[in-house]
């Protein structure tokens, strides 16, 4: 009877010693993402306010443990950044920046030019010139507030509609497509040595590629340095394939730029009908069939969630001479924009931690891969 009493007894503890496999007993593993992929390309992941000014949570050692580069998620943007002309906000992104320098990371800005969460007063201009003249003292203004600090920049976000032709923004409709050159110029003359992207959602679009690739040549063409594409990859868990990816990792590579993965995360949801892509604006209902998994994730969606990473991660390491950089667009599933995006409330599941912060299926898949790749 004890007999039975102790194995009772240590079956129970080991139980609760393998249910209690958090993000703390991989700690004492020594593994991390960061230190495997090393010697392939940066890990990054996007912080939000919260996760810059708070410096000694579990998450932020998290952050520190797992990643070796960072973007802001929103607090760069120009309407928290720059939100009157004459007005700049650097209390958080000086904390930004200094939460990269202490953890030693490479620190991506995002993003200097950008129709959407932008400062209303760009709005009001109303000519070619009077936009040059703000567009300039934008860009430099904050690349040289960071200068030798921020090693990269989005220096254009999305200025392409899915089918390739440039986006009637304010940019465009006042200054005509030389906005793109000249914005890539000015942040060039900020900062010699900064890489400058171009980023973008729904970058695997044949159209959106096309218009992609022949602004960038365009911009080449002209003389002005334009180092790396960022492929946004808000992706799903059937789409885009793999043979898309990689076929538009080879076109961009082909152009002799870097190729940043910048916005990494997979959603496991019902995506609405006729939604392309990552524009923010789009907005949908909530119903039953949209948000199908409000509790927990089913195992069977765990496991293909993990696969699907596994799958892009190969792709990622067989091309990593051409990547730069991979970013996840969060940290966990409970903070991920995609709870509110494109429809309100529903509870998604696109990152590698869970919402207690413990490692996902989809972590351990992609941890110990680059051992072999
Ligand atoms: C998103 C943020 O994650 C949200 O918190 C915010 O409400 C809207 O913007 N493409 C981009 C990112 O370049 O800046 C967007 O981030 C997602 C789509």
């Amino acid at each position: 009877m004890k007999i039975i009493k102790q194995s009772l007894l240590i079956v129970m503890s080991l139980a609760v010693l393998i249910s209690c496999k958090n993000y703390n007993s991989i700690n004492t593993k020594e593994l991390s993402l960061k230190k495997s992929y090393k010697d392939k390309f940066y890990i990054g992941t996007a912080i939000n306010q919260r996760q810059i000014e708070d410096n000694n949570s579990l998450e932020s050692s998290l952050i520190s443990k797992e990643f070796n580069s960072i973007t802001a998620e929103n607090i760069m943007k120009s309407m928290f950044l720059h939100p009157k002309e004459d007005t700049f906000n650097f209390d958080l992104s000086d904390k930004y920046v200094a939460f990269g320098e202490k953890n030693n990371m490479f620190i991506h800005g995002h993003t200097l030019i950008w129709h959407s969460q932008l400062a209303p007063w760009f709005k009001l201009k109303k000519d070619s010139l009077e936009m040059a003249v703000a567009m300039e003292s934008h860009i430099k203004t904050i690349i040289e507030k960071y200068k030798g600090r921020i090693h990269s920049w989005d220096v254009v976000n999305e200025a392409l509609n899915e089918d390739g032709t440039l986006r009637k923004s304010v940019f465009l409709n006042t200054m005509g497509k030389e906005y793109l050159t000249l914005a890539f110029k000015w942040a060039s003359e900020a900062d010699p040595n900064l890489d400058l992207y171009y980023n973008d959602y729904n970058m695997t679009d044949l159209k959106k590629r096309q218009g992609a690739i022949s602004m960038i040549k365009h911009i080449k063409e002209q003389g002005v340095k334009i180092d790396g594409v960022g492929m946004q990859g808000h992706w799903h868990i059937d789409t885009p394939s793999i043979e898309v990816i990689e076929q538009s990792i080879l076109d961009y590579a082909a152009l002799g730029v870097k190729i940043a993965i910048t916005e990494l995360d997979i959603s496991v949801l019902p995506n609405p009908w006729g939604l392309v892509g990552a524009e923010i604006s789009q907005r949908f209902e909530n119903n039953k069939l949209m948000n199908p998994y409000p509790k927990t994730l089913p195992d069977s969606i765990q496991t293909k969630l993990a696969d699907r990473y596994n799958d892009i991660f190969k792709l990622f390491l067989k091309h990593q001479d051409k990547i730069s950089r991979v970013t996840f667009w969060g940290i966990s599933d409970k903070q991920t924009w995609l709870n509110n995006f494109p429809i309100k409330g529903r509870t998604n599941y696109p990152l590698l931690f869970d919402r207690e912060l413990k490692p996902k299926k989809a972590f351990y898949s992609l941890l110990e891969l680059p051992k072999n790749n």
